[in-house]
């Protein structure tokens, strides 16, 4: 459900989920190496959970890794997985104070056992705190999602635990890494693509997009109170036909 901000005069919406897009191409206009480019966009993700908390979303779910990444040059994953360690540090520290909830999206069991383990501490410790529900997608495809959801979801039928009769939308949705959350209300994804490159096919049934132009690191607050404004454009029908 959307909130109100009194001081922008809009709505809000209550779950706003990013793909961070454009982190090489801001460092190659600086002529500096793609890595250097995501270390920025780290600092951004850091500064839009904050802005998105003050606004009033509830729900921030931003898109960090996807499965199809590890086909990057391998100094670049490892670049990547180098920030995410940091982050993850910094971030079992910081939520005590900022009160955030942290939730990882994606297949785990595909990172290194150092990472799992810095997610598994971070996920218990914060999972008690009331602020922002933030959401970091890592290693994490749509495709992957559901086959992973599909394959336990077997397994219960097969010991007994759920029926075939029992497999309905919201049963499916309980088994997706993001069982419990709502759906996203929007996507953006800046660097001006326009595509979801496997990013929430399943959650975005009724998502609004937003496509801007601003590469990830440039992201900030006022590119957040455009993206907001442009939500509330936005008529969500959902199939229906308007009330009056
Ligand atoms: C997004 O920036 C970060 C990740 C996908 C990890 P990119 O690295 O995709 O940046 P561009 O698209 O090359 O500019
Ligand atoms: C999507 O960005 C994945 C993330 C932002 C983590 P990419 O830059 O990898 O997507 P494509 O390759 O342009 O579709
Ligand atoms: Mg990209």
């Amino acid at each position: 459900m959307d909130t109100y901000n009194e001081e922008l005069g809009m709505r809000v919406p209550e779950h706003i989920a990013i793909i961070l897009d454009g982190n090489g191409r801001w460092a190659k206009k600086r002529l500096m190496p793609r890595n250097y480019g995501h270390m920025q966009g780290s600092k951004a993700v850091e500064l839009v959970c904050e802005e998105a908390y003050n606004i009033g979303v509830k729900y921030l779910t931003v898109y960090a890794f996807s499965t199809e990444n590890w086909q990057r040059p391998s100094d670049e994953v490892q670049a990547i997985m180098k920030l995410l360690r940091n982050y993850l540090k910094d971030c079992i520290k910081t939520t005590s104070k900022n009160n955030m909830k942290v939730r990882i999206l994606g297949d785990k069991a595909g990172l290194d056992d150092d990472i799992r383990e810095q997610i598994d501490k971070l996920e218990k410790e914060s999972s008690k705190n009331t602020g922002l529900n933030f959401q970091i997608a890592i290693n994490y495809g749509s495709r992957d999602e559901m086959v992973r959801a599909m394959r336990r979801m077997s397994a219960d039928i097969a010991s007994g635990i759920i029926k075939e009769s029992d497999i309905t939308e919201e049963t499916f949705s309980s088994y997706l890494d993001t069982r419990g959350i709502p759906d996203p209300d929007m996507i953006i994804r800046t660097s001006g693509e326009q595509r979801l490159s496997n990013f929430l096919m399943w959650q975005s049934a009724y998502s609004e997009f937003y496509f801007p132009e601003v590469l990830w690191p440039d992201f900030n607050r006022k590119e957040l109170v455009k993206a907001i404004e442009a939500y509330n454009k936005r008529d969500r029908r959902y199939g229906k036909v308007k009330e009056k």
